[in-house]
């Protein structure tokens, strides 16, 4: 990862707390931990299957998280209502890309 010049002493950008991913009931992955501090440039990488797409697909609201929370700033992501999320990805200005490697 690497470190945004701006973070400071500011509050994280993305905070994810033991973030449980789970299809019914097949867990994906189980207490994922991180944050993303503003400016940072984070990159999740992993082979086909491995979650990436569901990791995104929990942190925009498309997929609820089995357990744990995501914050955006001091907003409970996982807590809100849907009318709060639209508002807090726009106001942060939350802004995904996906890099693919490889032929496909
Ligand atoms: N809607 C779904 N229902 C059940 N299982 C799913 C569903 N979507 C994905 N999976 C399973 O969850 C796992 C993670 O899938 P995911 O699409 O997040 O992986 P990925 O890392 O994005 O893969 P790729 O690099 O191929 O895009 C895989 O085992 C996949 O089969
Ligand atoms: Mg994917």
């Amino acid at each position: 990862m690497l470190r945004g010049l701006t973070n400071g002493n500011q509050q994280p950008a993305i905070t994810v707390n033991h973030l449980t991913m789970a299809y019914g009931s097949f867990v994906l992955m189980r207490d994922l931990n991180f944050m993303i501090n503003h400016g940072d440039i984070f990159i999740i990488m992993g082979g086909s299957g491995s979650g990436k797409s569901t990791l995104l697909r929990n942190l925009i609201g498309l997929n609820e998280p089995a357990g744990g929370e995501i914050f955006y700033g001091d907003q409970n992501f996982t807590k809100a209502g849907l009318a709060k999320r639209q508002e807090v990805l726009t106001r942060v200005g939350v802004c995904f890309r996906v890099a693919r490697s490889g032929a496909r």
